[in-house]
């Protein structure tokens, strides 16, 4: 039989989404759930961000600015680039797939690291693009093993730094030695949506790398420590030449004003997303003492959740803290069938968490 779609789309695993959270309330008769599985903010956005909001809803009439002039400009300040080499998108999400779109054909091939955030594949797969996966080495992205991998096709790399779902990182040494090692025409896209969180010292500074190797392109967002992932908002930095080919194959208005509006008010309020941040650092602190003592193991993080291995199948373990009102994120389509991804959150759901935990497990 003919299929409406072509293979690869036949073959592509629609992305499950969880229940809202009313929800799952109603059906499984809980309160106050505690929401730690998709890496969100527990503070939620900047109270800046919302009063600026507020401020412009009456100008919901108007299509947003397709350039994003302001909130170009603003962000080119803070983070001493210029506007030209900036790119927003509807998320970094969506940049993930512009970029693929835009500068991957033919045989062209996409490289991976395999248990990686799933968006990369599946972007490239959507639109009939060619992927390889390197295996990971303990739980890290294997930068040798992906440099060995390289071949004429390769004709872009994501690197999540640090990695979804494991929240470990490469360090700068490592990732030089990596780009030295690349030829100039295939594009390194490192991925930094948990930047804000990171602490390690050795952390590469990829803005001043991008004076040594051109084809660098660094992705952030305002999904994570700024607060907003319901806005869709994130950007690209990128020579103006990489940006300019994206904004050709944009759609224009891909960054709603709200977004626009929410995004400049939040990257003024600093001081929200260093509170995001000390909470963050408290909280994997308590969890990475608290969890051993359960008889769990973890993956030193730097971003602000861990990989969690419950050492058996994680589906009836999720299913019971469900029924505690604790929602984490299964990992087994990740590759890991024993672990969990759960985020940090307020002190009260991080304690929430620890509770159900010891209830689960000695059940
Ligand atoms: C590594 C990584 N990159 C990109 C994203 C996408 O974030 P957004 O589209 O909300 O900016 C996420 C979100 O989970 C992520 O974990």
């Amino acid at each position: 039989m003919n299929s409406l779609v072509p293979s690869f789309i036949e073959n592509l695993a629609p992305y499950i989404p969880g229940k809202p959270i009313e929800e799952t309330e109603r059906e499984y008769g809980v309160k106050n759930i505690a929401k730690l599985a998709s890496n969100e903010n527990p503070l939620g956005p900047s109270p800046k961000a919302l009063e600026a909001m507020a401020q412009a809803l009456g100008k919901m009439n108007l299509y947003p600015d397709a350039s994003a002039f302001y909130l170009r400009n603003e962000l080119a300040a803070f983070l001493d680039v210029r506007p030209e080499e900036l790119v927003l998108g509807n998320g970094s999400n969506e940049l993930i797939e512009l970029l693929i779109r835009t500068f991957v054909h033919g045989d062209d091939e996409v490289l991976l690291s395999e248990h990686t955030f799933p968006i990369y594949k599946i972007s490239a797969q959507a639109v009939g693009r060619r992927f390889v996966e390197v295996p990971m080495k303990d739980r890290h992205y294997d930068l040798e093993a992906m440099a060995d991998a390289v071949n004429a096709r390769t004709r872009m790399v994501f690197i999540a730094n640090p990695d979804n779902p494991t929240g470990t990182y490469q360090t700068e040494e490592a990732v030089v030695r990596f780009l030295e090692r690349l030829p100039e025409r295939t594009l390194v896209v490192l991925d930094e949506a948990y930047y804000e969180y990171v602490v390690a010292p050795d952390y590469p500074n990829s803005l001043a790398l991008r004076k040594r190797f051109p084809n660098l392109i660094v992705l952030r967002t305002f999904s994570k420590a700024y607060g907003l992932a319901g806005l869709r908002v994130g950007y690209g930095i990128a020579r103006p030449e990489i940006v300019e080919y994206v904004n050709r194959t944009r759609a224009p208005f891909n960054v709603s004003t709200i977004a626009q509006i929410a995004a400049r008010a939040a990257l003024q309020d600093q001081e929200h997303v260093r509170r995001t941040v000390e909470l963050n650092r408290k909280g994997l602190a308590l969890l990475g003492k608290e969890l051993p003592a359960l008889g769990l193991s973890f993956t030193p993080s730097q971003a602000n959740f861990y990989l969690v291995d419950f050492h058996r199948p994680i589906g009836p373990l999720f299913e019971a803290l469900l029924r505690e009102g604790v929602i984490v994120r299964p990992m087994t389509a990740n590759g890991f069938p024993t672990s969990a991804r759960i985020n940090t959150g307020t002190e009260e759901e991080n304690e929430k968490l620890l509770g159900a935990l010891r209830r689960v497990l000695a059940a």
